[in-house]
Order: C-alpha cells, then sequence, then structure tokens
C-alpha cells in the first residue's frame, strides 16, 4: 500500500470558502491525499482565499513567504492558491510568488485532481476559467466518512446584482443554482452520515431558482419545505440574502416550517437611501424596515442580523446618522461591520474616498451600538427554553456546546450521549459570545 499524500489546506473568507475546501479535501482523496492539521509536513497546501477587502491579496502574499520556506524540507511540497485572490489576481500570482505551483479559481474545482497531477509532474499550472459545466456534479463522489451534526450545502453561486464596492461579481461569475434534485440527493446523503442541520449557502442564497425535479422553476422556499421532509434533518437556515430576493413564500416558511431556524442574515449595509443608492443597494432603508416587518409578523422571534459598511465614497455625517437609526429601528441580534475598503475594478473605487480616521471614528460608534443590542438581545434569552443542538464537547468537564435555534453558541451539563442531539435547554445567564443553559428535566437524548 502507498503511504497518503498529507493535504493541508487553509481557509480565509466566506462559508462558501469552508464548503469549497471540505469538497476540494475530498477531491483529492481521489489522489491519494488525507488532509491534515498544519503545513508541516504537507505534501500539498492550499490556501482557499478571500478577496473581499484590501490587504486580503497582500495577506496571502505574506503567508506564501511563510510557506516557501517548507519547500526546503520537503522539495515534494506543492503550494497551490484557491478562492477569490485565485481569481481575482491569476497569473499574478505565479509571477510574484516562484514557489507557488497551482493556482485555481472558484469554478474550476473539479478540475482539481488532473490539474494536482500535472504539478505532481512538475508543471505549473493556472485555471481561472468559469467552465460550462456545474462544478459540483464533476467533484469526486462523497466517502461515506460520518459527519458532524451541522453541515454547509452551496445551493447557488454568484451574484448579478454588482454592488458598487463588492468584487464577489467578478470573483465567482454569474448567479447559478443547482438543480433541486442534486441539492436533494446531497442533503440527504449529508443526513445519512450524521447531519442534523444544514445550512444552505449562496452569495445571494434566496435568489435561488434550480430546476426541480417536476421540471418547474424552484425557489428557496420550496426547496426548504422538501428538504424540511427529510427524515432526520432536524433543522434548516440559510444564508446569505439580499432583501431585494425575500420573497413572500420565503417570509411565510418562516412562519411554517418548524425546521426552517429563526434566524435570519439579512444585509442592508447603510441605512441612508443617498448611500444605498451610491451603492446600487436598488432599495430603500424604509423598503427594508418594512421587510424586517413583515419577515417579523411570520415569525415573531426571529433574530435578525446584518452586515454594515461605513465611509462608503460620499458617505456624510447625515448618511451614518441615518445607518445608526436604522440599527435602532431594526435592533440587531448580531452584526459584522467593516470600514469600506477600496477594492480595484470596482465602481466605488473610482470615487473620491474618505479619510481613514472619519471610518475608523464610524466604525467605533456603530459597532458600540451593535454590541449593546446584542447583548440585549443575549439577555432576553435568559429564562426562555430553546432547542440546542449540541456539536461538541465543552471546555468544562461533564459540558456540552452546542448552537440554539436562534444560533447562539450554549454550553450545558450534558452527557456526551448528547453529541448529535437537540435538547430543549433553559438559558440561565449570559457571557460576551455564548450563552449559559441546562437541560430541561426528564429528556432522555434520544436513539
Ligand atoms: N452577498 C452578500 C455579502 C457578500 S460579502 C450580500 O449581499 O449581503 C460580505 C460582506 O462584506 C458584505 O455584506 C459587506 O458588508 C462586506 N463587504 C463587501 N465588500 C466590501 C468592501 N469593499 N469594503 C468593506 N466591506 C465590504
Ligand atoms: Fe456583493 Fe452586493 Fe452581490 Fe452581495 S449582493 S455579493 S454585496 S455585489
Ligand atoms: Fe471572500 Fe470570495 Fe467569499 S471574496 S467572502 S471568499 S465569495
Amino acid at each position: 500500500m502507498t503511504t497518503p499524500k498529507k493535504l493541508f489546506i487553509k481557509t480565509y473568507g466566506c462559508q462558501m470558502n469552508v464548503y469549497d475546501s471540505e469538497r476540494m479535501a475530498e477531491a483529492l482523496g481521489g489522489s491519494g491525499y488525507v488532509t491534515t492539521d498544519t503545513p508541516e509536513g504537507a505534501d500539498m497546501i492550499l490556501l482557499n482565499t478571500c478577496h473581499i477587502r484590501e490587504k486580503a491579496a497582500e495577506k496571502v502574499y505574506s503567508e506564501l513567504g511563510r510557506l516557501k520556506g517548507l519547500k526546503l524540507d520537503n522539495p515534494a511540497l506543492r503550494i497551490g492558491v484557491t478562492g477569490c485572490v485565485a481569481q481575482a489576481e491569476g497569473a499574478e500570482i505565479l509571477r510574484r510568488q516562484p514557489a507557488v505551483d497551482l493556482v485555481v479559481g472558484p469554478q474550476s474545482y473539479h478540475r482539481l485532481p488532473d490539474l494536482e497531477a500535472r504539478v505532481r509532474a512538475g508543471e505549473r499550472a493556472l485555471d481561472t476559467d468559469f467552465p460550462e459545466e456545474d462544478k459540483f456534479d464533476k467533484l469526486a463522489a462523497r466517502p461515506k466518512a460520518r459527519r458532524g451534526p451541522a453541515a454547509f450545502l452551496t445551493v447557488q453561486e454568484g451574484c448579478d446584482k454588482f454592488c458598487a464596492f463588492c468584487v464577489v461579481p467578478y470573483t465567482r461569475g454569474a448567479e447559478v443554482s443547482r438543480p433541486a434534485a442534486r441539492v436533494l440527493d446531497e442533503a440527504r446523503d449529508l443526513v445519512a452520515r450524521g447531519v442534523a442541520e444544514i445550512t444552505l449557502l449562496g452569495q445571494n442564497v434566496n435568489a435561488y431558482h434550480g430546476a426541480g425535479p417536476d421540471g418547474a422553476d424552484w425557489g428557496l422556499a420550496r426547496l426548504i419545505r422538501q428538504m424540511a421532509r427529510i427524515e432526520g434533518l432536524k433543522r434548516i437556515r440559510y444564508t446569505t440574502s439580499h432583501p431585494n430576493d425575500m420573497e413572500d413564500d420565503l417570509i411565510a416558511a418562516h412562519g411554517d416550517c418548524p425546521e426552517l431556524m429563526p434566524y435570519l442574515h439579512l444585509p442592508v449595509q447603510s441605512g441612508s437611501d443617498r448611500v444605498l443608492k451610491a451603492m446600487n443597494r436598488q432599495h430603500t432603508a424604509q423598503d427594508y424596515l418594512r421587510l424586517i416587518d413583515r419577515i417579523r409578523a411570520a415569525r415573531p422571534d426571529i433574530l435578525i442580523s446584518g452586515d454594515f459598511i461605513v465611509g462608503f465614497p460620499g458617505e456624510s455625517d447625515e448618511d451614518f446618522e441615518a445607518t445608526l437609526d436604522l440599527v435602532r429601528a431594526v435592533g440587531y441580534g448580531q452584526c459584522y461591520s467593516f470600514k469600506y475598503s477600496t477594492r480595484p475594478g470596482t465602481p466605488a473605487a473610482e470615487r473620491d474616498q474618505l479619510p481613514e480616521d472619519v471610518k475608523s471614528d464610524r466604525l467605533a460608534r456603530l459597532q458600540a451600538l451593535l454590541s449593546a443590542q446584542q447583548t440585549a438581545t443575549q439577555e432576553a434569552m435568559v429564562g426562555r427554553t430553546v432547542g440546542v443542538l449540541f456539536e461538541k464537547p465543552g471546555r468544562m468537564p461533564g459540558q456540552m456546546v452546542g448552537k440554539s435555534d436562534h444560533l447562539h453558541a450554549v454550553h450545558v451539563q450534558a452527557g456526551p450521549e448528547w453529541l448529535g442531539r437537540v435538547a430543549q435547554v433553559q438559558i440561565t445567564g449570559t457571557e460576551r459570545n455564548s450563552l449559559a443553559g441546562q437541560l430541561v428535566a426528564g429528556q432522555d437524548a434520544p436513539a
């Protein structure tokens, strides 16, 4: 038997990269690789990169600079760059860093086994095409290994929205949805391997419109309702959504599909109509607030999260105040917020930029407000009973950690038999980024 080669993948960026890294590891499994947790001793290192904000590419080059020394110890080591920096920079990476053997963009991962064979033979390889075929169809069949309780499943890729600040439409290409039957097969396979919660992924996941097995066009709500029928699948989530794609039946599903968890990531970016227009978001602050009302009417306890950008070109103090007003009006459970970062090739990069200190000041003020809202949301959970899916042992003896219906991390005194099971947990306290709870009495872990 030949000894397996070792594969180390470092993943940056969004959940879609996490999912892609898993699929790449599986695809290279077919070429004799097993994954390892350290770059030292690896035969193949892949950096699965993100290009969303400035310095992302620079971070990749400095990481490559550190890793190239490993080739001295192991001449058989091959180094690859995948993901959105690979797509954006392409051949430039091969030029700038001679230690790189392989550059592969996100739509070409199904070609990895061939590319691996080429770099193994000493070639340097570049593939940043947007091929016609579905990369997920062609990626090697999953090995039937057991999985942790929660899994990602990409159903939609790419983006046609072209927000003025964003690189995603360029790095991931046009919106494409996978056929519903493929997604459902993959979901059934995951459940058979121990998965109890699936998070459907897409850059604009609620723009999902896949071919249904009946030949009809299926929206995300229909896909979710069908998926909810899979025996053993306890929970469904989806991310990330765009406000303009929140269709009526998806909102309704939040009210009547118990498997669909009460958490929604719905980025708005700004609360100023002027800025929203300059960002090409195609909706107003009012549109967003009305939408939140309708979602909360369907599912009153839903936890809303979001993303914000401060310091977008042309953002005035007044515009920024409008963002704070919107945040106060919504009451978020959890948010990500960023200083606007200039991305070459995007329309906003050409505009007059705000000074760095203005951006920093606004970010600090916004984050103080968001953090107070997060604390208040967590405190409001105390005393409530929620479902928790246990994912791993906690740091304390006898403790398990899981995620609540509302996606809070929860620490509970519970035995290992609860791993992968959902329990009813009463929330007893809150810490900075997690909750504490206790099992509601009289429950046994289901077989
Ligand atoms: N498709 C998702 C988000 C994709 S990127 C959506 O439309 O909501 C994730 C987040 O990164 C965005 O929501 C935005 O807040 C942030 N982001 C994207 N480009 C950025 C830039 N140039 N500068 C700062 N933040 C950015
Ligand atoms: Fe980027 Fe806008 Fe597309 Fe989201 S919707 S991925 S922010 S262009
Ligand atoms: Fe980053 Fe690409 Fe995801 S730019 S956020 S890894 S789609």
